[in-house]
């Protein structure tokens, strides 16, 4: 359905779940992906899987929280292929369910570190990259958590909201340029992040109006579109993909 020959995606949190099927997705349309994550195990598994589908891999391990190691990723990836043509920051971790008043500042840090830092981190310097040829696409990974809330799970939900606006404030301030960006905001998937938190998946489905869960392919499809000239005419889209949960 999408075509991305010969495009160059760098994906953080590539190594497992959303990220993962947004890798694959766009390696079975013929792009090639730089496979960013913490993980170097990750890694080198999701390598070898998009290398079985045909694609040109780069592996990059490192923690998007961490400037140096998100300027060390973009660099590297540069050096390999000369551009970025599309970013999917995807990378994202949760925190110990808990109300706020027994919410502690190592999560709080850690949380907003990763989910919000990052994301600011990643965006630059690809901003700085893309702003430099000309042209490329961003779509960051936010959450159905960044319009509705969720009780004890305050820094997740708030760093969620904080990516919405980073999205659409960005967006506009380089709406006069070629570049755009737009970010998902997906329902429950059952990737290692959900089941390390939840255990009752059931009520989960039950969330979304079409009382199923999401899988990776059909948020990676989401993020296709935004990567594609099909969305030519969106920049600072939070496009929902929750099987209706917002819609109620
Ligand atoms: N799964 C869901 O239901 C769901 C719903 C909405 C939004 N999201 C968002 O999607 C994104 C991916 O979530 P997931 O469910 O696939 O998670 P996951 O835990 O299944 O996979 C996340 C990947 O990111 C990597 N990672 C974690 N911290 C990192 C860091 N500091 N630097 C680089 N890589 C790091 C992990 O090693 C892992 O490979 C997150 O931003 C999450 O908030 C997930």
């Amino acid at each position: 359905m999408f075509d991305f020959k010969n495009k160059i995606v760098f994906i953080t949190g590539a190594g497992a779940g959303l990220g993962l099927g947004c890798a694959i997705g766009f390696a079975k349309a013929g792009a090639k992906i730089a496979v960013a994550d913490l993980s170097e195990k990750a890694v080198a598994s999701a390598i070898a899987e998009l290398t079985a589908l045909g694609a040109d891999t780069l592996a990059l391990h490192g923690d998007v929280s961490k400037a140096s190691d998100v300027q060390s990723m973009i660099d590297q990836t540069v050096a390999t292929w000369g551009r970025i043509d599309v970013a999917v920051n995807n990378a994202g971790i949760s925190a110990p369910i808990r109300p706020v008043a027994e919410t502690l500042e190592e999560d709080y840090d850690r949380v907003m570190g990763v989910n919000l830092k990052g994301v600011w981190l990643c965006m630059r310097a690809e901003l700085q990259v893309m702003l430099k040829q000309n042209s490329g696409c961003i779509v960051n990974m936010a959450s159905a958590l960044s319009q509705r809330v969720y009780p004890c799970a305050s820094f997740y939900v708030t760093s969620k909201f904080a990516v919405a606006g980073m999205t659409r404030t960005a967006a506009v301030e380089y709406a006069n340029t070629p570049i755009r960006i737009n970010a998902v905001c997906p329902g429950n998937v059952a990737t290692p992040l959900v089941l390390s938190t939840v255990d009752d998946l059931d009520s989960l489905a039950s969330l979304h109006a079409m009382k199923r869960l999401g899988t990776p392919e059909e948020v990676a499809n989401a993020v296709m579109f935004l990567a594609s000239d099909l969305s030519s005419f969106n920049t600072g889209t939070l496009l929902p993909v929750d099987g209706g949960w917002t819609a109620q």
